[in-house]
């Protein structure tokens, strides 16, 4: 559990495709979102926010995901909350509600969270900041960052949105990355700035597509199945 001022944040992991959820909630009133929540975790992810006693209002998506589906449909019809996501993903799902570049979502006085429109690992990739928290989903992660291969994705957007939109966040703001596969956990921008093998903060744009456009990744394995059903918020075709 991870704390700022009146703002709880509780990690969860899925270790199949390595994704990180977050609950984050108002310590005093308990009103509650989850972030990224996967579907095979449902049932883990559900037990964790009725043992806290949340009160979970939102499910956050900081893209569509081509790796997992989505538990937010579940979510709708177990709390009835609304799904947010950025204002270019393509979707058509009952509930969600979509948000442009510094658009707020309010869920309580303290628990105000701005959307950070991030695109580059897809067109839709947007980041989600409240207090010191920063959640980076797919366009930063710890020493690394998302491919830019897949769903209009593209190095020149993602530089551009981490370098301008995420490296002016202050320092000690903490880096809450979407999948972590080295047993890394979170980080922060300023460390981010200085040691990430690919976003290091003195590296062009140049040496940063050149990686990505040479990272000779395989196919996403369930992309296939992944992709319409997250444009559905995973709800059953
Ligand atoms: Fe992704």
């Amino acid at each position: 559990m991870v704390f700022s001022n009146n703002i709880g944040v509780r990690p969860l992991f899925d270790r199949v495709s390595c994704t990180y959820t977050y609950l984050v909630y108002d310590r005093e009133t308990l009103d509650a979102v989850i972030i990224d929540p996967v579907r095979e975790t449902f049932s883990r992810d559900l037990r964790v926010i009725n043992q806290m006693g949340l009160k979970l209002s939102w499910c956050l998506e900081t893209h569509v995901h081509a790796d997992h589906i989505t538990s937010a449909a579940l979510f709708v019809k177990e709390f009835g909350v609304k799904i947010a996501l950025g204002e270019k993903a393509d979707v058509e799902c009952r509930n969600a509600v979509q948000f442009s570049d510094n658009q707020f979502l309010e869920v309580t006085k303290d628990l105000k969270i701005r959307v950070i429109t991030t695109p580059g690992h897809t067109i839709c990739s947007v980041c989600f900041h409240v207090e010191d928290f920063l959640f980076t989903g797919d366009t930063l992660f710890v020493r690394g960052c998302g491919r830019t291969d897949f769903q209009m994705g593209s190095p020149r957007d993602l530089y551009e949105s981490v370098h301008r939109k995420l490296y002016i966040l202050n320092d000690e703001t903490r880096v809450l990355p979407g999948h972590d596969y080295n047993g890394e956990m979170f980080s922060t921008i300023g460390e981010e700035k200085k040691f990430n093998p690919r976003l290091q903060e003195s590296k062009g744009l140049e040496e940063f597509t050149e990686i990505m456009n040479h990272l000779n990744l395989p196919y996403p394995e369930k992309i296939d199945q992944a992709l319409p059903a997250n444009l559905r918020c995973g709800e059953e075709a």
